[in-house]
């Protein structure tokens, strides 16, 4: 038995209590099958505590859960920094942990949250499950901060739920032992999945014209650079034929950059963040796709929706390998070339449209709790530590 950590055994009988924690959009989104299918079966109960890192944005996802939130936080401040966003949420979230003492803790992906949850949860000794593990730019600081977190996350973790072969490959050769990583797919096709099969959200589209959906909010790209995005967006309206849909991220400074560029704009619609059911429905309706965000590069070729990533880097690069995304960064004539080349080269369309999807087959949260499942049952003992070469042993 590796050394170091408190132990915990488990039968079959006594329902496994999961924390999962939450704060931001994405984090709901993504671990709701998660909590959907725990809340159904009867081998775990589900606690989710929801920190409140966003605010409305988290909100109007939390039906999504399937379950009600037995802790909520409320950490937001406006313009809130990094350094004390962190160390909030790491005091407040060791408090809970406390109180609670799950038998495990489940975080997802790469947020402020996510990096509390996981320190959070080591410091008092409770095994760590990491959701959507192994993404990696190989560039520290590219999406600031969330490289870093997802690395750290990756130290800590007893769980690494990769959602792709590669991402699973970039665990085990960092140090991860092989027996700890575990190939899902991305939860977010099963939430997207889900959400489209009840089929009921409005789309935010209102013309005819040919119709694209652009998100933006990454801290790398906000001032100058996501003001340059913005004047893109203004000389694509400009074509004439278009309708430009962008729900607004509530971050203030991705407002300070986008409204003086784009607010009443002929063609483009500023519109607030969307619940996820109209979201979906919007992305099943356009045309094409410019975003810097992670989520939509996963769904969109789901969908069948070329995606234009306005980044330098991405940690996904499964989708650009596929032929469904391109990477082309953040320069504004680029944007304008290459939406524009999508919009009016009917063979390159199709090509990107028709290259699959390779995220995931709406299944992996069933492969989540499939495996932590054997292990708790399994009555071996579950510790914090790893008998990897992180492992204090
Ligand atoms: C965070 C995540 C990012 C993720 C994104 C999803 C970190 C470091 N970053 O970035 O990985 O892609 O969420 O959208 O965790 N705000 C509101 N209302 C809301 C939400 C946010 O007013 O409902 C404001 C906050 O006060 C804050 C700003 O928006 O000042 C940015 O929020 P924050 O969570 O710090 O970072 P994001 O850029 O949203
Ligand atoms: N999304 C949504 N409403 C919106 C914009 C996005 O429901 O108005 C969903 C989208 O489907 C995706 C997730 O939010 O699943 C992406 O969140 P975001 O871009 O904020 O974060 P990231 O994925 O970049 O971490």
């Amino acid at each position: 038995m590796p050394k170091g950590g408190t132990m915990s055994t488990h039968t079959s009988v006594v329902p496994v209590r999961a924390m999962l924690v939450l704060g931001t959009r994405p984090e709901a989104i993504k671990l709701a099958p998660v909590a959907r299918a725990m809340a159904t079966g009867t081998q775990f109960e589900p606690l989710v505590v929801t920190t409140g890192q966003h605010r409305e944005m988290l909100h109007q996802m939390l039906d999504l859960l399937g379950v009600d939130v037995r802790v909520s936080l409320d950490v937001m401040r406006s313009r809130q920094e990094l350094s004390d966003l962190t160390a909030r949420l790491v005091a407040d979230l060791g408090e809970v942990m406390r109180e609670q003492r799950p038998d495990l803790v489940v975080v997802q992906g790469d947020t402020t949250t996510a990096l509390a949850g996981a320190l959070a949860a080591f410091y008092e000794k409770i095994p760590v499950a990491h959701v959507e593990a192994g993404l990696r730019t190989g560039v520290i600081d590219n999406p600031f901060p969330e490289e870093l977190n997802r690395s750290l996350i990756g130290r800590i973790a007893r769980w690494h739920f990769a959602p792709t072969p590669r991402a699973a490959r970039h665990l085990t050769d960092e140090g991860v032992p092989q027996e700890q990583v575990f190939t899902t797919g991305n939860t977010v096709i099963d939430n997207l999945l889900w959400v489209l099969a009840e089929g009921t959200g409005n789309s935010a589209f209102r013309t005819g014209a040919r119709r694209i959906l652009v998100t933006l909010h990454r801290r790398e790209n906000q001032g100058e650079r996501m003001r340059g995005m913005g004047r893109a967006l203004r000389r694509l309206a400009g074509r004439g034929d278009v309708e430009i849909v962008l729900p607004l991220h509530k971050s203030p400074a991705v407002r300070e950059a986008l409204l003086p560029e784009l607010e009443g704009h002929q063609g483009i619609s500023l519109v607030e963040p969307l619940g996820y059911v109209d979201f979906a429905a919007t992305l099943a309706e356009c045309d094409l796709v410019l975003t810097d965000s992670g989520g939509i590069q996963e769904e969109a070729p789901s969908l069948s929706k070329p995606a234009l990533v306005l980044r330098t880097t991405t940690e996904r690069p499964e989708a650009v390998e596929a032929g469904a995304a391109r990477l082309i960064g953040t320069d504004p004539e680029t944007i304008v070339d290459a939406a524009g080349e999508l919009l009016d080269d009917a063979a390159q369309y199709r090509r990107m449209a028709g290259a699959g999807n390779p995220f995931g087959d709406g299944r992996a949260a069933a492969r989540v709790l499939a495996q932590l499942a054997e292990d708790f049952a399994a009555d071996v003992p579950v510790t914090v530590s790893a008998p990897g070469p992180y492992s204090t042993a």
